[in-house]
């Protein structure tokens, strides 16, 4: 038995902050956010808005476009950096909002790689017979870990949801899946601050060693694709379709010119979306998918990389 996605979901908060709008803000310049990371802008989510809204939206198309109801859905796992809150799980809460009863649900946390890991243990429960249809979501709300006074972090990332159904099929779907971590790297990328006597303590935002992100991010990169399509005795030209972490145009093009794949063969979304951590991938294979540049038949990579740190890549035939 094989997993299958079968149907993708996206959605994005209406409000749209452009580089110029963050030019009042803070100092920097819509010439160097392009030049340097591609992005000219950001969704962001209203302030009564949480991770789980976002996802009911990015759930109900993706349901919709699977052709199945809630009753269907006999697993949920959510992958965030940003839960509505710190217990119960936003994939609880996303269940509730959905009308669902009784399946399991849960939430991943692997940041901007946390899609990538929730696909893959859905997988396993897919692929081994334990569920038929999994929700899959990475949603995301950025925007309130930023330090919008801290223009090397505010620059670059926004809100957003994105959703697949992976369902049991008679032919492969996901080939395989790599995860990977390395905890010793946990200081470079973090949001470090904890609950402790009822207040965060400590750092609430998001601290970052922007180079030495963008080295390991573009070495692991590689690395993982690498090992992809290797395990499956395949190469890059044989890939129809890179579906990358959305973190920066030039990290996207770095990784495609090492191992040889044309950006026409990239889905690139960072420059009306930002960085949307877990988010980023759903979203991204979901624009794909609607505007019919990924058909049956062909085979499609999703890598990322995040906090962690973590990374990891699934190789599906779509
Ligand atoms: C963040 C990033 C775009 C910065 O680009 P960079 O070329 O490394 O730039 P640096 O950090 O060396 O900064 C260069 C200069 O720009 C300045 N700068 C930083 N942010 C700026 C901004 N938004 N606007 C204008 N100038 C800015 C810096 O202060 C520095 O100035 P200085 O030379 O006077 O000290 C880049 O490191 C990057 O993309 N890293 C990966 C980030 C990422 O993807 N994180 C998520 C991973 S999942």
């Amino acid at each position: 038995m094989y997993s299958k996605i079968t149907g993708t979901g996206s959605y994005l908060p209406e409000k749209i902050l452009t580089n110029q709008d963050l030019e009042n803000m803070v100092d920097t310049s819509d010439d160097w956010i392009r030049t340097r990371t591609g992005i000219t802008q950001r969704h962001i989510a209203r302030d009564d808005q949480v991770a789980s809204d976002l996802a009911l939206y990015a759930s109900q198309n993706a349901m919709k476009a699977a052709g199945i109801s809630n009753k269907d859905i006999d697993l949920i796992i959510v992958a965030t950096t940003t839960p509505d809150m710190i217990f119960p799980s936003t994939a609880c809460i996303l269940q509730n909002k959905l009308g669902i009863e009784n399946c399991p649900a849960f939430d991943v946390q692997a940041v901007c790689s946390g899609f990538v890991y929730a696909l893959a243990t859905a997988d396993m429960f897919v692929s081994s017979g334990k569920c038929r249809n999994a929700l899959v979501v990475g949603t995301e709300i950025y925007s309130k870990i930023i330090d919008w006074n801290d223009r090397g972090t505010c620059v670059l990332f926004g809100d957003g949801a994105g959703a697949v159904i992976l369902s049991q099929s008679n032919e492969p779907g996901i080939l395989s899946t790599h995860l990977h971590a390395s905890g010793s790297y946990s200081n470079v990328l973090s949001a470090p601050g904890s609950i402790s006597g009822g207040k965060v303590q400590g750092d609430p935002y998001i601290n970052m060693e922007g180079s030495t992100v963008f080295k390991f991010a573009v070495k692991v990169l590689e690395e993982v694709v690498h090992e992809a399509i290797s395990q499956n005795n395949l190469e890059a030209a044989d890939i129809d379709w890179l579906v990358p972490h959305q973190a920066n145009i030039r990290i996207i093009q770095s990784t495609a010119k090492k191992l040889g794949i044309p950006m026409d063969k990239v889905v690139v979304a960072v420059d009306k979306h930002g960085n949307t951590s877990a988010a980023s991938i759903p979203l991204a294979l979901d624009i794909a998918v609607r505007d019919g540049r990924i058909n049956p038949g062909q085979l499609v990579l999703l890598e990322g990389v995040g906090g962690g740190f973590t990374w990891g890549a699934v190789l599906m035939r779509w």
